[in-house]
């Protein structure tokens, strides 16, 4: 029986961080030896916000190049570049066909678009949903790897998938979300406002790239306080963020001790120290970004095996998109 296909994208939007390792890439990791898998970089999708031109280059060689230093074997997934695939743009066209303007207008995330960029409201925006549709499509994927905030595009993508195959015959099976154990992970920022992310929170994210010193120094800016006031405390938000870093990043003996420490902890007697505490994290999490860091980089300085890289990249997915898309214009008759 051939392995179910899974996809997910990526946009070039700014530099990786420990969010989209533990919340997207981890998972990307596990399912490459499971499943017929096809990662990508959307720089098409990035466009829509007009980024700079040598930038943007960069950030798709470096996203690559962190892909694969977070353990993704272009050997075995097809690990590729958007723009290095026309198929996508030609089934883009055809479904803009069945998408409606009202619907459209009407997702989560081009309402936020419009209110951060009114002065660029161009149709691209409107119609991120059937370029990721089709992005999805081309591969006839059928599971997503993607955090919740992407639960109202996937749905778009089935409704697209379930219109062609009702006027244009059966092509497409249903993609959903997936996740492994369906509990998504979320990291906050340091300072406990927002997540970490691409674009903001900088100083309160942790980015794969960051070195050994920014490392030290945004954990010891972390927020915390001056201890719980009574034994066995529920955690406030920015503490319990601490203790998510720690649990990913350190042994288990390290995070028991603290939660021991934290517990036992009461006003007037505090056995927490959250000094020691981000002390301790801020090395485990050193050894755990360096080797990512060093790998990334050394791939980027060798821009000739980066480039043979996503040449096969784009040949594996080329094959998977031609075989859909000349049954979806045999369906619609614009095939020979
Ligand atoms: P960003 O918000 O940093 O620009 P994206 O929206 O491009 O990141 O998300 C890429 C992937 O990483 C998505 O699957 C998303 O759910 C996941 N992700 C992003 N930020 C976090 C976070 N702070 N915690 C967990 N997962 C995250
Ligand atoms: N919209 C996704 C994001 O912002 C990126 C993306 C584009 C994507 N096309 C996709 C994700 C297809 C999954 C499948 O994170």
């Amino acid at each position: 029986m051939s392995k179910e296909v899974v996809l997910s994208g990526i946009r070039p939007t700014g530099f990786l961080h420990l969010g989209n390792y533990f919340g997207a890439m981890r998972n990307f990791v596990r399912m490459q030896s499971e499943f017929d898998c096809y990662f990508f970089v959307a720089n098409w999708h990035s466009l829509t916000t007009h980024p700079d031109t040598q930038t943007l280059r960069q950030s798709v060689h470096r996203v690559i190049a962190e892909n694969i230093a977070c353990g993704l074997d272009p050997e075995q997934v097809a690990l590729y570049v958007q723009s290095d695939v026309p198929e996508i743009a030609e089934l883009y066209l055809y479904l803009n066909m069945l998408a409606y303007k009202g619907e459209l207008e009407k997702t989560v995330t081009f309402k936020e678009k419009v209110r951060l960029q009114p002065d660029n409201v161009n149709a691209g925006l409107l119609t991120y949903p059937v370029l990721q549709a089709a992005d999805i499509l081309i591969h006839r994927a059928v599971k997503v790897p993607v955090g919740k905030d992407q639960e109202q595009n996937l749905e778009m993508a089935r409704n697209f998938a379930e219109r062609f195959n009702h006027r244009y015959g059966d092509v497409f099976p249903l993609p959903y979300g997936f996740n492994y154990g369906g509990e998504l992970v979320k990291i906050l920022g340091l300072d406990g406002e927002g997540k970490m992310s691409k674009s903001e929170n900088q100083l309160s994210t942790l980015y794969l790239a960051d070195d050994d010193e920014t490392i030290r120094k945004k954990i010891a800016r972390a927020k915390t306080d001056q201890g719980p006031a009574t034994e066995n405390s529920v955690k406030p938000p920015y503490i319990e963020n601490l203790f998510t870093l720690l649990k990913l990043v350190s042994t288990p003996d390290t995070v028991s001790k603290f939660e021991e420490d934290y517990n036992m902890s009461q006003q007037g007697d505090c056995r927490i120290r959250y000094g020691d505490m981000k002390k301790q994290l801020a090395e485990d999490m050193i050894r755990f970004i360096a080797p990512i860091r060093e790998k990334a980089a050394d791939l980027q300085s060798n821009p000739e095996l980066l480039s043979t890289i996503i040449k096969k990249g784009a040949e594996k997915a080329r094959a998977s998109a031609a075989t859909t898309l000349t049954q979806v214009r045999k369906a619609i008759g614009t095939g020979n």
